[in-house]
């Protein structure tokens, strides 16, 4: 039985370099503020130490403006919902700490939330107009820190039917971009060239990877060493070609993640799709999707951009879901870096 009375969440992701919390109203958002932490662009990528750290001085500030703007005193919270992994375990800590705290305070449930199973359910955000994907689904979750193809059977029971082997597809972007000189993270960049550029100019090989896993370090090799040739032979090649060198990149990538969405179509007869990530913003990947609806039939969903990329809005989600189910965690509750679906 649902009860009646409004849920009110509190909800907290701190699991790579994103600080936020969120507010929700069962399965509404009230809030949803995101800290990104800008200290790794000089680094060229997240560097743990840093991103604990500014996840301390970021979380008391974030947490007050996510109540403030919901306009919700923590005094009417029914729970606090947390990232509990997979990530980074120093991040993971401080938000982990923090959440405990503050239920143990309010004297409310706490309820642990897995990373990877909030970027899938933040498809059941309550958004006006917002399509809902229908059970069962394939999710195909794509970041700078995963790319995973999953089942989703119901809410909770999910089953990982192929991930990366080693670079996330966000990762394979944003080196790609690092390679022609683009500030971090390059993905954004890479793909605004891209839709100037020519996808067919250059060819990179498709790895070739069994079942429905990824790899991109392999395309990665592939692209530094034609830099390495072509700069060799022009100092002036990137320049030159960099809108056509991004769209080729980028066609490439789009080919792998779409050859395996196909497979896993073809495998489980299911052609309802539900991506999810920072990569979902890419204009490839949203281009090809709208194609396959017309020509395999299939039914593609998209959330929000701010609910793609990290977010504590898709932990909030997560958190009601289970609120509703009684799933609460213990105090004794540990974070985990490695935490399967
Ligand atoms: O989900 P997210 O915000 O953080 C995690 O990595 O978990 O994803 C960030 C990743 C970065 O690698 C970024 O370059 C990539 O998403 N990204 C894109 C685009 N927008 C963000 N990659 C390609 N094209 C885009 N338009
Ligand atoms: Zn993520």
């Amino acid at each position: 039985m649902i009860d009646s009375k409004p849920i009110y969440v509190l909800a907290i992701e701190s699991s790579c370099d994103d600080t936020s919390a969120a507010v929700l109203c069962n399965d509404k958002v009230l809030s949803n503020v995101v800290a990104t932490q800008k200290i790794h662009e000089e680094y060229g990528g997240v560097v743990p130490e840093l991103a604990s750290r500014a996840h301390q001085q970021n979380i008391v500030p974030v947490v007050h403006q996510a109540l403030t703007r919901a306009n919700i005193d923590k005094k009417q919270l029914s729970a606090i919902a947390f990232t509990r992994g997979p990530g980074l375990m120093g991040s993971l800590l401080v938000g982990t700490s923090f959440a405990k705290s503050l239920a143990l305070g309010l004297n409310i449930p706490l309820i642990e939330v897995n990373h990877m199973q909030a970027h899938i359910l933040a498809h059941f955000i309550n958004e006006e107009n917002a399509k809902i994907p229908q059970f069962p689904f394939l999710a195909m979750t794509i970041s700078g820190g995963h790319t995973q193809i999953v089942l989703v059977r119901d809410f909770f029971n999910m089953e990982v039917q192929g991930e990366t082997l080693d670079d996330a597809v966000g990762e394979a972007f944003d080196k790609s971009a690092k390679l022609l000189g683009l500030p971090y993270p390059g993905g954004p960049l890479l793909d605004k060239y891209a839709q100037l550029g020519n996808p067919r100019k250059f060819k990179f090989p498709k790895p070739k990877v069994d079942g429905l896993n990824f790899s991109f370090s392999g395309l990665k090799t592939s692209i530094l060493y034609f830099i390495q040739k072509e700069t060799g032979d022009n100092p002036d090649f990137i320049n030159e070609n960099l809108n056509d060198i991004c769209a080729s990149i980028q066609y490439t990538i789009v080919e792998i993640l779409m050859a395996k969405l196909n497979k896993a179509v073809k495998e489980t007869g299911i052609k309802t799709i539900a991506i999810g990530g920072g990569v979902s913003a890419n204009s490839g990947i949203r281009q090809a999707l709208k194609i396959s609806e017309t020509d395999y039939g299939w039914t593609t969903f998209i959330p929000k951009f701010e609910y793609c990329t990290d977010n504590a809005a898709m932990i909030g989600i997560v958190g009601y879901l289970k609120y509703r189910k009684g799933l609460f965690a213990e105090q004794s509750v540990l974070a985990k870096a490695r935490y399967s679906i």
